[in-house]
């Protein structure tokens, strides 16, 4: 955990403000690559993961961009609402579950909304690095729209397309498919699954095709059973009902599980499995990952199996 103070707060766009942070002492910050994500713990034990918007090369502060979402369960109306410049927050080192592609030749680009946050970091390096891309922006309006000037007086300003009022011609920007092509998405769902769909119908290979997951798709429980977990240490059985996680049942017995997103994304939670099989239920292991089913995320993964023998 790192206690960081809030050196600056922008309103960038309707319901967009970004935040720059500090570390309290003045030092460096810890490293970290385009499309690197921080957690941020604010009130309540809310943890919320919040991509960073600032050039890799920047260690004096991290720059977040947070939406204040119609729908939020606490997180970015916490934010909004409650923190200001010189209010001080914890946060975790970065982590990146949406990396570049360090041999890509070329890397397209594509943001929609709030989306632009790990995208704009991406574009940085890689104007940086010298490196061949485009960057495809679309919102709502140009008023819904955050970092426009930003990028518009970037040095790679002639690489960006915004696309507010015009239709994104997906079919013409993904034709010709090639090897050592990269393409990253990162937006609302519906918007990354048209992006990813269009790149499939043109013939992208899914090893090219990279999302950011800002939440998890629903998933159906209807169908929900109970199965038992037992602690490889103590030997101890617990029964997970239909609904309940297996976090949650262990929490209730008094074995603390850290956890963060809740939603399988992060990887906060992963747990080694010594016995039995898994129901992956997350977006963070790799399908080989998942297949090896030594391993898996409690806060929302089940199981096949009738009992998983945990490493715990
Ligand atoms: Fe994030 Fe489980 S807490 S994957």
């Amino acid at each position: 955990m790192i206690e960081v103070i809030v050196t600056s707060r922008n309103n960038e766009a309707l319901d967009i403000c970004s935040y720059e942070l500090a570390s309290v002492e003045g030092h460096a910050l810890p490293a970290f690559s385009a499309g690197a994500h921080i957690d941020v713990h604010l009130l309540g034990g809310i943890v919320r993961q919040y991509s960073l918007c600032n050039r890799p090369d920047e260690h004096q502060c991290y720059r977040i961009g947070v939406l204040k979402d119609a729908a939020s369960r606490g997180g970015s109306k916490s934010l909004h609402e409650h923190i200001h410049v010189g209010d001080r927050l914890q946060i975790s080192a970065p982590r990146n579950l949406f990396p570049l592609v360090p041999q890509a030749r070329r890397s397209l680009l594509f943001a929609g909304g709030i989306g632009i946050t790990p995208i704009l970091s991406m574009a940085e390096h890689l104007a940086h690095e010298g490196a061949e891309f485009e960057l495809h922006y679309c919102a709502r309006s140009h008023q819904h729209a955050a970092f426009v000037e930003r990028l518009k007086s970037s040095p790679f300003a002639d690489r960006v397309h915004l696309h507010f009022d015009s239709v994104l011609d997906i079919t013409a920007i993904l034709a010709n498919p090639q090897a050592d092509q990269h393409l990253y998405t990162c937006g609302p769902g519906g918007f990354m699954q048209h992006v990813l769909d269009g790149a499939i119908a043109q013939g992208w290979a899914e090893e090219n095709l990279h999302r950011e997951h800002f939440s998890a798709a629903p998933v159906d429980t209807r169908a929900d059973g109970s199965f038992s977990i037992k602690l490889g240490s103590t030997g101890q059985v617990f029964e997970v009902p239909a609904d309940k996680t297996a976090v949650q049942v262990l929490q209730s017995h008094g074995i603390e599980v850290a956890i963060s997103c809740e939603q399988g994304i992060c990887g906060t939670c992963l747990t080694r499995v010594l016995e039995g099989i898994p129901d992956h239920r997350d977006l963070f292991l790799t399908e080989d990952e998942q297949a090896a089913n030594d391993q898996f995320t409690p806060c929302c993964s089940r199981a096949r199996s009738a009992m998983l023998v945990l490493d715990l």
